[in-house]
């Protein structure tokens, strides 16, 4: 099939090469002339574990193309429409861009054609869609909604192995186009939903809502767990043997992350408020994840015998979450700045995020190892979960280090190595396992 693609960000793309791999022909059209440039010559101007080879071998086999036209071609039978739908001020997703795109098309394809939005949308976004539709309402093409559910640092296996596929039709009328897309993931062999676009709406908010609360919860009872002596990860693992439970994202860390789930986490409470709704769940999972930042910030400056002012803290990992250079949200780079506003001063080290991180926040000193970032600290932070900081030679650096605190929040690190070299391990939730002193 022909499909156009509207929005060369992580979603688009990632969506762009998953269905020129299924054999189809897809032009993305981006109005960023550079990025455009860019994509061309196979460079992807994201870090997406796999992403750049694939989109290269799709550029190789024709099946991928890029331009600034936004002007789908004759032959295009499906828009995909990928554009961000950024949170607003009013703590719901701003639907402008993906408007304003959806009426171009609406003008510009005929009636036996499919719009799809898989942009993630606010819960009045089927209503908007369907008020553009009805401007032309006897003749319009189908619009349907088909939200991603793709983790970024594995988002093309996502795509090709999806638990589910979600179809939303905004009115019977559009079901067609429904059965045209459910058509292009049939390769797949996943579950496929066809259903009304606002319960398909609803249930993709409520999907990374969900995987918040478990977070949210996780991480308080890390700190139940250290109050306590118990060790979180028994918890969560004794918790995850149970099926009606589950043991995924029940991993207590730093807080979570991200472009989606800390804005989604807070978006739906403005939903609720909206609607009238009296949802009082749902209004605190975003405060929880605030709330445990600043209790590990406190923890921080609580292990370290002389407090944080004045003390050099090395922040190892700066990114939202391991295999992205991603840093929207980033867990990582709230604490950090937690332990400046505190008085210490904060070097920051990541694999892939330090370009990212300095865009992000001016003020963070990054150093260009892990190595350099913890030379003549008070304390090392572990925020970001990557494999590298499990193998760091520990006794060599605990030789460079002023202090000896080593606060793993993510439990990357194998305490017995940590401790070995003399320093002093603690580990989020893991204080069952007593800290020996230096
Ligand atoms: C999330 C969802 O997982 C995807 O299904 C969804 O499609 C996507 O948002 C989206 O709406 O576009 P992503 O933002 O890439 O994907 O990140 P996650 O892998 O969900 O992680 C989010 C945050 O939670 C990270 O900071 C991560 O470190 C943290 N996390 C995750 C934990 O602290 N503990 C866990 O057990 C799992």
């Amino acid at each position: 099939m022909e499909l156009f693609l509207v929005g060369a960000g992580y979603v688009g793309l990632t969506t762009a090469v998953g269905f020129a791999q299924l054999g189809h022909r897809v032009t993305v059209h981006d109005i960023d002339a550079g990025r455009i440039e860019s994509l061309k010559a196979g460079r992807v101007p994201i870090f997406e574990p796999g992403l750049e080879e694939a989109l290269r071998r799709e550029l190789a086999a024709h099946r991928l193309a890029f331009t600034t036209d936004p002007t789908p071609g004759a032959a295009v039978e499906m828009a995909v429409v990928c554009v961000p739908t950024p949170i607003g001020r009013d703590g719901l997703l701003v639907t402008s861009a993906v408007e304003a795109v959806v009426a171009r098309l609406v003008a510009d394809l005929g009636p036996d054609r499919t719009i799809v939005v898989r942009s993630t949308l606010p819960l009045g976004g089927p209503d908007r869609l369907e008020a553009i539709g009805a401007g032309r309402a006897a003749a319009r093409p189908a619009i349907v909604v088909n939200p991603e559910f793709m983790a970024e640092g594995r988002a093309l296996a996502d795509f090709a192995a999806p638990p589910r596929v979600a179809i939303g039709y905004l009115t019977p009328a559009d079901r067609a186009g429904a059965d045209r897309l459910a058509a292009l993931y049939a390769p797949l062999n996943a579950p496929l939903i066809l259903a009304d676009a606002r319960s398909v709406v609803l249930w993709k908010l409520a999907s990374n809502v969900f995987l918040s609360l478990k977070i949210a919860f996780a991480n308080e009872l890390a700190r139940l767990a250290d109050a306590t002596g118990a060790d979180v990860t028994v918890v969560a693992d004794g918790l995850g043997l149970d099926p009606r439970i589950g043991r995924a994202f029940l991993n207590s860390g730093p807080g979570f992350g991200g472009s989606c789930l800390p804005e989604q986490a807070a978006a739906i409470a403005v939903e609720a408020a909206r609607c009238d709704v009296e949802a009082p769940l749902l209004s605190v999972i975003a405060t929880a994840n605030t709330t445990h930042q600043e209790q590990l910030v406190s923890t921080v400056e609580r292990l370290l015998p002389a407090g944080l002012r004045k003390a050099k803290i090395a922040v190892l990992g700066l990114a939202f979450k391991a295999n992205t250079d991603d840093v929207r949200h980033s867990p990582a780079l709230i604490v950090a700045r937690g332990l400046r506003a505190r008085g210490a001063r904060v070097v920051g080290y990541d694999p892939v995020a330090n370009g990212t991180a300095r865009g992000a926040d001016p003020e963070l000193e990054t150093a260009s190892t892990a190595a350099e970032a913890i030379d003549g600290s008070d304390a090392v932070v572990v925020a970001t979960e990557w494999q590298e900081f499990a193998s760091l030679d520990w006794p060599a650096l605990a030789t460079t280090m002023r202090g000896d605190l080593v606060y793993d929040t993510r439990r990357t690190l194998a305490p017995d190595v940590v401790r070995g070299a003399g320093l002093r391990y603690v580990g989020l939730g893991r204080a069952g396992v007593p800290a020996t002193p230096r």
